[in-house]
């Protein structure tokens, strides 16, 4: 069932995934799904497949770069250890000419993971090849994308797919829209290039409408969806002439990265179970 949201297993399924997407006028970024090693030669493991996918990246014509999670490079070892692990990959990447992206997890790693990304950033030979991801349902956030537009970093808004507490995380989904719609118009106006990560309908009709309204070329930034998510709104906005990336996981540990997809639209488990007994 989780073939729906997770493109396979191997890398070979993931480039395979990303071929037929390229194919269809798509951007990819390719995550390699696991969280929370506990060894620093499991975080060496994890690693080495991004290292490969780099590799395998930079032969291949398609628009793609990858996403990772610092709990997966040793971030729970030590913030050293994981700074160690993914400034390695920025290195590889700034040779591919391709670029990294740091997901954001759960709130204990909100600040250690923006300090982290600004740090690697900071590298000149760097800039423009690492990112981060912000979620709109924080309260902090605004406060956060201000810091990081100082540095000229490129960020991802996203609404944010982890269980916070009230005094951190706006509970209403109409505050985390508000927020999203906000947080939208700061990041189209700085002049960097970001994504735009959402499947919801208003806010993708809201970035347009502000995009328009302010004669901010289309192509300053990108909409970004999930494998298997409204893949009808995903080729409808590649015709409609803007950027769309999709974010592609692949590997053996998808099961926490799939419950995250159930959690956040229950009707998936109905609309999983049809298809799965259809087969
Ligand atoms: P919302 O949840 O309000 O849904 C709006 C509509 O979108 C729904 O009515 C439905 O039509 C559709 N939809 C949404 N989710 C769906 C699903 N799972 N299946 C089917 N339809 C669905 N989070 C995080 O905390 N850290 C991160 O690093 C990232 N990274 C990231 C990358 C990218 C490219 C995307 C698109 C998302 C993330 N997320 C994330 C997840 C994000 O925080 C959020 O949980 C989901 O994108 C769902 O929120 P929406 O903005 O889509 O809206």
């Amino acid at each position: 069932m989780s073939s729906r949201f997770v493109a396979g297993f191997r890398i070979e399924d993931a480039l395979s995934a990303a071929d037929n997407l390229a194919a269809q006028g798509l951007a990819v970024t390719l995550d390699s799904l696991g969280e929370n090693v506990s060894t620093p030669a499991q975080a060496r493991n994890s690693a080495q497949i991004y290292h490969w996918l780099l590799d395998a990246l930079a032969k291949s014509k398609i628009d793609a770069n990858v996403s990772l999670k610092l709990t997966q490079m040793g971030m729970d070892i030590g913030h050293d250890v994981a700074f160690q692990t993914v400034s390695t990959l920025v290195d590889h990447a700034v040779q591919a000419n391709s670029f990294v992206r740091v997901d954001m997890e759960g709130t204990p790693y909100t600040q250690a993971t923006i300090d982290l990304v600004r740090k690697l950033h900071a590298k000149p030979a760097n800039r423009g090849h690492v990112g981060v991801v912000i979620q709109a349902y924080l309260r902090r956030s605004a406060g956060d994308i201000a810091n990081l537009l100082s540095d000229g970093i490129r960020i991802r808004l996203c609404k944010g797919a982890y269980q916070e507490p009230a005094e951190l995380a706006f509970p209403e989904k109409k505050d985390v829209d508000t927020n999203f719609v906000a947080l939208t118009e700061t990041l189209l106006k700085s002049g960097v290039f970001h994504g735009i990560a959402t499947h919801d309908p208003a806010m993708i009709d809201a970035t347009k409408n502000f995009a328009r309204a302010q004669r901010i070329d289309p192509a300053s930034f990108e909409f970004q969806m999930l494998y298997g998510v409204r893949r009808d709104l995903q080729r409808s906005l590649v015709q409609e002439g803007y950027k769309v990336r999709v974010y592609v996981p692949f590997g053996e540990e998808w099961y926490p990265y799939f419950m995250r997809r159930l959690a956040e639209r229950p009707a998936n488990v109905l609309f999983l179970a049809k298809n799965f007994f259809r087969k």
